[in-house]
């Protein structure tokens, strides 16, 4: 995917299809942000996530991964100067290459629905090993409700927006792939999880448990 043509009317796009629905998605995350140490956003986009959060955590250093170089531009016309120390842009395919560090919080905004089953198969279980015990996963993305009029709402909305992305990005997804099996399947936990527009869209706190003590091995 190429994210660089659609970067300066992502955001007006955005609004023009849900409104505010994708941001009241996106704020809802950051309930989980504040005490939040070394954090890895992937595919940020415009910045618009990554300025809030580095509102609500002063001391977070925050590692931010796109392959856009358009994208990371308008990231980093949004970072306040007193911050800029504290935020690394990197320009990388995160199915190819991911940063060699941990994390006690990542970041995965309308991302996941970017990759086929194959790739997500790759990239879940890779990126859960950057993931420290007791750490968080946050997610926020479109889904597929099970049944009903819902699914068929977001069926007609997923198929316009991967036929668009198709042609303007050359994205070669074609459906949301099943995250949640894998993510299970590595061992995190879904802790909260909220739904808007019909259960389209979808905010998710994942996290893996903490390593269990030596207490608890002895008892
Ligand atoms: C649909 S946009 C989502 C942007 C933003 N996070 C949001 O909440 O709207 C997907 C973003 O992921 C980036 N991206 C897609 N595939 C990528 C990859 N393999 N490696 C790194 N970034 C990627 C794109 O450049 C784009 O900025």
């Amino acid at each position: 995917m190429n994210a660089d043509p659609l970067a300066s009317i992502y955001r007006p796009l955005e609004y023009l299809a849900f409104g505010r629905a994708l941001e009241r998605c996106r704020i809802k995350l950051l309930e989980a942000a504040p005490g939040r140490k070394r954090v890895l956003i992937i595919g940020e986009g415009d910045g618009r996530f990554l300025s809030w959060l580095l509102a609500c955590t002063t001391h977070a250093k925050v590692d931010v991964v796109d392959s856009s170089q358009r994208m990371l531009d308008l990231a980093k016309s949004k970072i306040q100067p007193r911050d800029m120390a504290r935020v690394r842009l990197l320009r990388q395919d995160v199915l190819r290459e991911l940063p060699e560090a941990t994390y006690d919080t990542i970041v995965t905004n309308f991302f996941l629905d970017c990759l086929t089953e194959q790739e997500v198969n790759q990239f879940v279980p890779a990126v859960s090993r950057l993931l420290e015990p007791g750490g968080v996963w946050l997610v926020g993305d479109f889904h597929l409700p099970e049944r009903g009029l819902r699914r068929f709402h977001a069926q007609v909305w997923l198929t316009v927006m991967y036929r668009f992305f198709a042609m303007t990005t050359g994205l070669r997804a074609r459906r949301i792939p099943d995250y949640v099996a894998l993510m299970k399947g590595v061992g995190l936990t879904v802790e909260r999880e909220r739904y808007w527009r019909a259960g389209m869209i979808t905010a998710q706190v994942w996290r893996r448990p903490t390593a269990p003590s030596v207490a608890s091995f002895r008892s």
